[in-house]
Order: C-alpha cells, then structure tokens, then sequence
C-alpha cells in the first residue's frame, strides 16, 4: 500500500479542492447563501470519509476529490431545507439559512446546491470512465427524501416503533454516508468491495444519526452549534424519547404521553424531561444502541479482503467519526 496521507492532510486538501470553488456568481440572492452554508464548517465526515477510503484503495485522487465535493454540497442541501422543516434557528454555531437571508431564498438556494451537486458527481464518473457514482447517487438522493419524509410523518404519530425510527435514520442519515464509502470502492476500481464497504457505511451512519440525537440534549461542547435540546422542544420522536418509550410500560408511557410533547411550551418542560431520561436512564441506553452499531460495523470491517493494515486503518476512522462531542 502506498503512503498513506493522515486524516489531517486530506481534510486540507478537500479544503483546498473548495476554495477553488466560487460561489460569487450571479444572481448574487441565489449564490450567496450556498456560499454563506459551504464557507460555515461542519465535520466534512462524508466527503471524508470518501477520501479517505479512495485513499486507503489506492483511488485516483482527483475523482475523489470531485465526488466527496459533490456529496458535501448535497449534505449541505438537505441542512438548508432541514432547518426549514424543523423550525432551526441555529446550525454550526451561527444563524441558519432561512433565518439569514428568508425562507424563499433558502429553499431555491437549497435547489441549486442539489443540481451543483449532481454535476460534480458527473464529472468525477467521467474522469474514472464509469457510470456507477450517478447511479448510486440518484438512488441515495431518492431515499434521503425519503428518510425525511417518514421523519416529518413521524412527528404526527404518538407511537413510532424502534424498527420503523431505525429504518427512517437508514434512509435519511445511513445511506449518504454508505454512498460515501461505495464511491471509493468504485472510484478505486475495487467493485468487489462495493457492497461490504457500504453496509459499512449503513450502520456507521446509523449509530452517527443516534448519537445526534443524543448529542441533541446531552452535547457539552462549544461547536455542538445547534439549539440544545432542540428536537425535545419540537416534540421530536427522537432516539432518547424512542428509547425512553421502549424502557416504560403502557401506563407509564400514557403518562409521559400525556405531556410529551403537547407542554413544551411550558417552563417546566424541560426539567420534567430530565427527571424521566434519569429515572429510565435513557443517557445509558441510547449510548448501548450506539456501541452496539459500532461494534456490527468493526464485524463487517474484519470480514472484508483488505489487508491488515488497511483494515486497521479503516476500523481506527470508523471509531474517529463515532467519538464526537459535536
Ligand atoms: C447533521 O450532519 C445532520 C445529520 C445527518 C445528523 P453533521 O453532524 O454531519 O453536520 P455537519 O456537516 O458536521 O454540520
Ligand atoms: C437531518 O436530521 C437529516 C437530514 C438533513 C436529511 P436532523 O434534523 O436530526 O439534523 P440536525 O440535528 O438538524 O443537524
Ligand atoms: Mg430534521
Ligand atoms: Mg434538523
Ligand atoms: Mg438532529
């Protein structure tokens, strides 16, 4: 295996591969906000994730860089109309989209990062002369919706059961950062590696969609960016509150129900939510399920053909992206 360059240097080299890109076109009220969410942050897990795949594979670099660019600005597409849906205020730490420039501006300017995101897509395919990437991600884009659109359901049903919120965070979370991980496989022309790669990716997105909801409430750290406790204040079905219904009985649930969500407007609400996440240790809970998608996916990851260093390279950047404070 050639060189392999650290997490830091392709973290930087994404970043350079961005600020080639301009965003100050006109119209400006159509631009600037892509440029405003592209320039705010965030983790870049999937665009590196891609990278760092491609790099372990061997995969041309320039094709990467392309692809995991195209995946980033459809991530950030599905934020900017995200915090539309869910009433946010704040992301990464400053005002959201919507909230800056006006909902009209954010959902076109929201359309326009989704069509940017196909071209890159396409021009990564043309550079590794393969029609695999499009394919993959029209199917992925589709079934994002489609992960939103239970979400949003979701939230007008009393009862959501694990299996169907489980399913919802697959569709929604899991499958773009199983993209990811595919595009490497392709993009190093190693196919046969195509499908373990992105089951790979299915559960580490999962147990990354939990441990937002986790974070969600129980996130310390400066960059968590986001209102806390946001989703409980929404009345979100949410893995803690999944989990929480999960531990109680019928009555005890008919109890909670009774105030979730319907008094969140209340001073109270919040205090009464922490007394009932400690009783029925909710915190504890919802970390299991988290391990316990970590762990599936370092099973996956040993029963891959890689080499042993390779496979170690991979389990060790799995556990980085799931030891986060933000
Ligand atoms: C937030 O994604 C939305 C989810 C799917 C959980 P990230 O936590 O990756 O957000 P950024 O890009 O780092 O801000
Ligand atoms: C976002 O889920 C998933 C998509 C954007 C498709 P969340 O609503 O939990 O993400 P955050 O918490 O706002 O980042
Ligand atoms: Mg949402
Ligand atoms: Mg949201
Ligand atoms: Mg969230």
């Amino acid at each position: 295996m050639a060189n392999v360059r650290s997490i830091e240097e392709l973290l930087k080299s994404f970043q350079d591969f961005m600020s080639y890109i301009s965003w100050n076109k006109v119209p400006t009220e159509l631009y600037q906000p892509v440029d405003y969410m592209m320039s705010l942050g965030g983790k870049r897990i999937r665009p590196l994730a891609l990278i760092f795949v491609s790099e372990i594979l061997e995969g041309n670099k320039q094709a990467a860089l392309k692809a995991a660019y195209g995946l980033e600005l459809f991530h950030n597409f599905t934020l900017v109309h995200d915090d539309i849906m869910d009433h946010a205020d704040i992301r990464r730490t400053k005002p959201t989209v919507h909230k800056k420039f006006g909902v009209n501006e954010a959902i076109l300017s929201g359309d326009v990062m989704l069509i940017e995101s196909l071209s890159f897509i396409k021009e990564a395919e043309s550079q590794i002369g393969s029609n695999y990437l499009m394919k993959l991600f029209l199917k992925t884009a589709r079934e994002v919706c489609e992960g939103q659109s239970m979400d949003m359901a979701f939230e007008n049903k009393q009862i959501i059961q694990m299996q169907d919120y489980l399913e919802m965070i697959r569709l929604k979370t899991a499958v773009l950062l199983a993209c990811s991980f595919q595009m490497s496989a392709y993009i190093a022309n190693r196919s046969e590696l195509a499908i373990a790669l992105y089951e790979v990716g299915i559960c580490v997105g999962q147990a990354f969609q939990l441990e937002d909801d986790w974070l969600d409430y129980y996130s310390e750290h400066e960059d968590f960016g986001k209102v806390k406790g946001g989703d409980l204040l929404r009345g979100k079905k949410s893995g803690l509150i999944l989990e929480l219904l999960e531990a109680m009985d019928t009555s005890e649930k008919k109890d909670f129900l009774k105030w979730y969500p319907s008094e969140s407007q209340n001073d109270n609400f919040m205090d009464r939510i922490h007394l009932v996440f400690i009783e029925f240790e909710v915190k504890d809970m919802l970390r299991a399920r988290i391990e316990a998608f970590k762990q599936k996916a370092f099973t996956k990851i040993q029963t891959m053909k890689l080499s042993k260093e390779q496979s170690t390279l991979l389990t060790e950047f799995v556990n980085g992206i799931l030891n986060r404070s933000f």
